[in-house]
């Protein structure tokens, strides 16, 4: 198995940093290639048209690596994961009487495009309420969703892994039953990513956005989107000279080009070329794909497993494991423990971690050890 790779980070010993579904950390290499891209605008002179396109092109290239996409073209570089999904929302056909499927207490960069699209055109919103009994809840919320999907649904929106209770969705059997109904699916990756397989060949998702803040390790504004080619003569959200072709030619750009670049390449926000931004996630991504995403999944549950049982043992409720993943932990909050108190507890022992409704959400990465577990439930002792 991989080892604790803390040495490629600048995190101080006396913390334990168990949060990167709120912020990663950068890793020494990342901040490297920051400092590298603020060198660029010092010296504009030598900036050349093929630095505007040629880094993008690299880091199109790695995500689609990380995302078995087998294609760059399919990918677009966007700020953030509410505009990857405007894309998609801008390009969605509905009508009264159709349905769009949500997850109830989504991240609303996955909800509120879908509000508008409903309010617009008269389709209805329906949320699948997450199971109140922790016991095989997974299984129980992947088929209250498959249930839901019928000849009414026009697209399913839902993430890979549950943001707070760290529940992983089941995607091949939504694939199966949208496919069957026409419907669209399309997956907020944010959360998993990066620390959790995902397979574009595997799937088969319409469309799938990922924030590159937290599992991909990279800054914060920058994102990476897949557009299969249910989006190939689509709409964009805006026009970006950067997305028409043959933009390279910097002569040339007032001969207005109405033809787009190829596939998902008209969904890229403009100015993608970010000098500071997309060096760092190129950084960042080749790191990731260096250890690889199974291993960073593997090593989360060694170091995680001893404090889980304990966890367990002394009555608190986690979905089983086989249900969820491994680097986003969601613990369910007995009602006596009072969350002010609980991060108070946190705070003086330097534990950082997130609590997010009922759950106390863990997420760790590899500059982890079961040290920072031990820390964890350390504060957890102080409180019962
Ligand atoms: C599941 C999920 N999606 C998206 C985001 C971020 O969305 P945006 O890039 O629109 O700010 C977060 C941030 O916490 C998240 O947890």
């Amino acid at each position: 198995m991989i080892t604790c790779q803390k040495h490629l980070f600048s995190l101080p010993n006396d913390i334990s940093y168990l949060n990167v579904a709120y912020m990663s950390p950068l890793l020494k290499s990342v901040q490297a290639a920051g400092r590298e891209g603020i060198e660029t605008k010092v010296r504009p002179y030598e900036l050349s048209i093929d630095s505007f396109f040629s880094p993008p092109e690299h880091l199109k290239a790695l995500f689609s690596q990380v995302i078995q996409a087998g294609d760059k073209d399919r990918i677009a570089l966007v700020p953030s994961v509410s505009y990857g999904i405007a894309n998609v929302a801008n390009n969605l056909k509905a009508k009264p009487g159709d349905r769009i499927i949500l997850l109830e207490e989504q991240f609303p960069s996955n909800v509120y495009s879908w509000q508008r699209k409903a309010a617009e055109t008269g389709a209805e919103l329906v949320y699948i309420a997450s199971p109140k009994d922790m016991q095989n809840k997974g299984k129980l919320w992947n088929q209250a969703i498959l249930d839901a999907i019928d000849e009414r649904t026009v697209l399913v929106a839902l993430p890979h892994v549950h943001w707070s209770e760290g529940i992983v969705f089941d995607l091949k059997s939504i694939r199966e039953k949208t496919r069957q109904h026409n419907a669209w699916m399309v997956i907020d990756g944010t959360q998993s990513v990066g620390a959790l397989a995902f397979s574009v060949q595997e799937f088969q998702p319409d469309a799938l956005i990922a924030g590159g803040y937290k599992w991909l390790l990279g800054p914060y504004s920058m994102g990476l989107a897949y557009y299969s080619e249910a989006f190939d003569n689509g709409l964009p959200i805006e026009d970006s000279w950067m997305n028409r072709l043959n933009s390279e030619d910097f002569s040339g750009l007032v001969n207005y080009q109405p033809v787009y670049k190829p596939k998902a390449q008209r969904y890229a926000v403009g100015q993608y070329s970010n000098f500071i931004g997309v060096p760092m996630q190129i950084a960042a991504l080749e790191q990731v794909l260096e250890w690889g995403v199974d291993n960073i999944q593997a090593y989360c549950d060694a170091i995680s497993k001893p404090a889980i049982q304990q966890f367990r043992e002394q009555g608190f409720e986690l979905c089983e494991d086989e249900q969820r993943s491994k680097h986003l932990i969601g613990v369910k909050l007995p009602a006596h423990i009072r969350p002010d108190e609980l991060k108070a507890s946190f705070q003086k022992e330097k534990v950082y971690v997130s609590v997010r409704g009922q759950y106390l959400r863990i997420a760790p990465h590899l500059y982890n050890t079961t040290d920072d577990f031990e820390r964890l439930l350390a504060c957890m002792s102080t409180l019962s």
